[in-house]
């Protein structure tokens, strides 16, 4: 936490870092029409705070992934609002929400989403090179980026060549290549066994700490729920908090 505090309150409110990373106002989504329609969000409102590893749980069907593609920005919501990191995320048109998931923004997918002909090293990059990033500052980062996970001695490695714990180490480092404000982890531990998932999860509490990073992550993991700081819980479209 790396809060200042400086003079009157009027102060703090208009320092933009004081602001939660996320704001959820109402939120809804539903799918279809009439009879047939799915309400998968009715009405979720919550806030959370910078620096904070919050876990997202519900059973399946509960919204969970809907309610993070709506936060990444990649799906519109019927109704209800969106601030991250401070933006309005309606006052963003299709180049806005590109630049902020590009950004500000690291997604960690379930199935990694890895591209099997680029090593360890290249898939981890990609991210950089969207942002025609400087290619010393890229190596610099990649290099750090696969230290961080642990897997500095398979940079060379192909996703086919690598476990699927260390596939999923690769994706969280390529998730943090731009320095993302907001990672959003749907299920990042849903292909692992117990123990390597418990690893993962202990690196994504170690990457929050270290890149003073804001995390949301939808799982089922018993271990995650007890590593995050907060647990909301979806149920049947609608945010119940526990402690
Ligand atoms: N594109 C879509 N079209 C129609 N219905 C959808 C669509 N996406 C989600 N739904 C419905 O919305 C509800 C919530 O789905 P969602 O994928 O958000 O659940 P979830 O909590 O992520 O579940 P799981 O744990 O199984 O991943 C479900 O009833 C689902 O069938
Ligand atoms: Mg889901």
């Amino acid at each position: 936490m790396s809060e200042n505090s400086t003079g009157s309150a009027t102060a703090v409110i208009e320092d933009p870092s004081a602001e939660p990373m996320i704001k959820v106002e109402a939120l809804r989504r539903s799918f279809g029409e009439g009879e047939a329609a799915v309400h998968a969000l009715k009405g979720v409102s919550f806030e959370i705070p910078r620096g904070e590893l919050v876990a997202l749980r519900g059973r399946s069907g509960s919204g969970k992934t809907t309610l993070l593609n709506l936060v990444g920005g990649l799906d519109s919501a019927d109704g209800g609002r969106i601030v991250i990191d401070g933006t309005d995320l309606s006052t963003l048109g299709e180049e806005g929400l590109l630049e902020l998931r590009r950004d500000r923004i690291g997604f960690i997918f379930q199935s990694f989403g890895l591209l099997p002909i680029l090593s360890a090293a290249e898939n981890v990059g990609v991210p950089l090179r969207l942002r025609k990033a400087d290619p010393k500052e890229r190596e610099d980062r990649v290099g750090l980026l696969l230290a961080l996970v642990g897997l500095a001695d398979h940079a060379n490695q192909r996703p086919g060549e690598l476990s699927g714990g260390q596939q999923q180490r690769v994706a969280i480092a390529r998730a943090l290549a731009n320095k993302p404000a907001l990672l959003i982890a749907d299920e990042p531990t849903g292909q692992l066994d117990a123990e390597t998932g418990l690893a993962v999860m202990e690196l994504l509490r170690a990457v929050v700490r270290s890149e003073g990073c804001t995390a949301l992550v939808a799982t089922h993991d018993h271990q995650l729920l007890g590593l995050a700081d907060r647990v909301l819980e979806l149920r049947d479209g609608e945010i119940v908090e526990e402690d």
